[in-house]
This record gives C-alpha cells, sequence and structure tokens, in this order.
C-alpha cells in the first residue's frame, strides 16, 4: 500500500513520513528533495532557473536517483552525494521555480512512479497528481510563525526573516500544493512530532 502525506513548507512532513515509515516497516520517499537536487545542479552550473530545456537537457547528462532509505532520503549525482547541500537557503530561494516547470514535474513524478511499492510518500502532489489511488492521504498544516520557530533550528536565518520566505514559498507552490479531496488535513500547530506520527497511524486502514 501506498500512503501520501502532503502539505505546506516546514510543516514537518519528512519527519512525520519518516516515522510513519519506521512504524510500518517500509521505506519513505522525499520527493521534495528531486526539486532541491535539480535545483542545486542548476545553480551550480549557472543555468537560468526558469527554463526547462536547460534544465531537463542538464538532468539527462547529469541523472539523479534518489535513494529512500527508512532512516532518511539521500540524493546521488552518479558517486557524488548531494543530500546535505539541498537544505540550503539558496536552494530554498530558487526551489519554487524550477519545480514549477511541468517538464521538471514530469521528470520528477517518472522517477517516483518507478519506485517499488509499499511506502510512504512526501510532498505536496503525493496524494494529488502523482499517487491518486494512494490507499491513505494526509495533509500537514501550521501556522507560518511555527513553522518558521521550527525551521528556524535547521537554518542560519532569524525567525521573521524564515517566516517571510516561507510565505512567499507557500504562495509560489500554491498550485502544486492543494490537499487532495480525500485526504484528512491534519493542523501540527498544537502537536508533537509523536503526536502527528500516531494520529496518522490510528487512521490507516487495517
Ligand atoms: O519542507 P519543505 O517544503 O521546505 O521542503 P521540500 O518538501 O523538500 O520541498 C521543497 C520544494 O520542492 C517546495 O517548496 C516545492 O517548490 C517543491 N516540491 C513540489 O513542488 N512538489 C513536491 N511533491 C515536493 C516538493
Amino acid at each position: 500500500m501506498i500512503v501520501t502525506i502532503d502539505g505546506v513548507a516546514a510543516s514537518g512532513k519528512s519527519s512525520v513520513s519518516g516515522g510513519v515509515a519506521r512504524a510500518l516497516g517500509v521505506p519513505f520517499i522525499s520527493s521534495g528533495l528531486l526539486y532541491r537536487a535539480a535545483t542545486l545542479l542548476g545553480l551550480e552550473a549557472r543555468l537560468d532557473l526558469h527554463s526547462a530545456p536547460a534544465l531537463l537537457a542538464h538532468l539527462h547528462t547529469h541523472p539523479l536517483r534518489l535513494e529512500p532509505l527508512a532512516q532518511g532520503n539521500r540524493v546521488w549525482q552518479e558517486g557524488r552525494e548531494l543530500t546535505d547541500e539541498l537544505h540550503s537557503s539558496r536552494v530554498d530561494r530558487g526551489v519554487s521555480v524550477v519545480a514549477v516547470l511541468p517538464e521538471v514535474r514530469a521528470w520528477v513524478d517518472a522517477q517516483l512512479r518507478a519506485l517499488p511499492s509499499p511506502f510512504v510518500a512526501e510532498g505536496r502532489d503525493m496524494g494529488t497528481n502523482v499517487f491518486p489511488h494512494a490507499g491513505a492521504k494526509f495533509y500537514l498544516t501550521a501556522s507560518p510563525h511555527i513553522r518558521a520557530q521550527r525551521r528556524a533550528h535547521e537554518r542560519p536565518e532569524d525567525v521573521p526573516a524564515i517566516e517571510a520566505a516561507l510565505i512567499h514559498r507557500d504562495e509560489l507552490d500554491r498550485v502544486q500544493s492543494a490537499p487532495a479531496a480525500d485526504a484528512v488535513v491534519i493542523d501540527t500547530g498544537p502537536l508533537t512530532l509523536n503526536g502527528v506520527i500516531q494520529t496518522i497511524l490510528a487512521q490507516l486502514p487495517e
């Protein structure tokens, strides 16, 4: 079975998906890492991030591979591991520009659909576009301020700067971020990480 966990930026998707996947004994797939890796390669090659042909040509000559390990996903570009470089503020700033390109989305979707199930898939459009027939779908939200406070532990900027950047990215990601009609929406604001994981596990079909 496939479980999808979508949600807005810094809503806790990766940590929650990892916890749910470990409880189920299946891998989780972090789709955002492929968008982030495509952005990093585009920045390094000084490509125009608005240009799908330039990005796609580069991705074909520099193939990326997502490794969906239970303890955390890794991304490889041939023998080079990119994982640790994917969460910089510069990638945060560029990724929504890249993720809006239909050609890039099709490239990510094809890689995700080729992975063997069962798994937990997290991102923005896992339940709507990529795995519409998933067995269970969830959508995580929280206020921008709470999300910025959480992300402040992972970025050098202060909370107001992070909050402004998150609100801007929410806006840029809005088109692909709508919850599936059949997703269970969870406000993670008042919950601990384990509280969100347990809420999801309690609602999974037998
Ligand atoms: O948690 P956060 O949103 O910061 O990171 P992420 O899940 O790694 O997603 C990074 C970016 O990738 C998002 O801001 C979207 O622009 C894009 N993305 C997307 O468009 N569709 C997905 N399924 C996953 C990510």
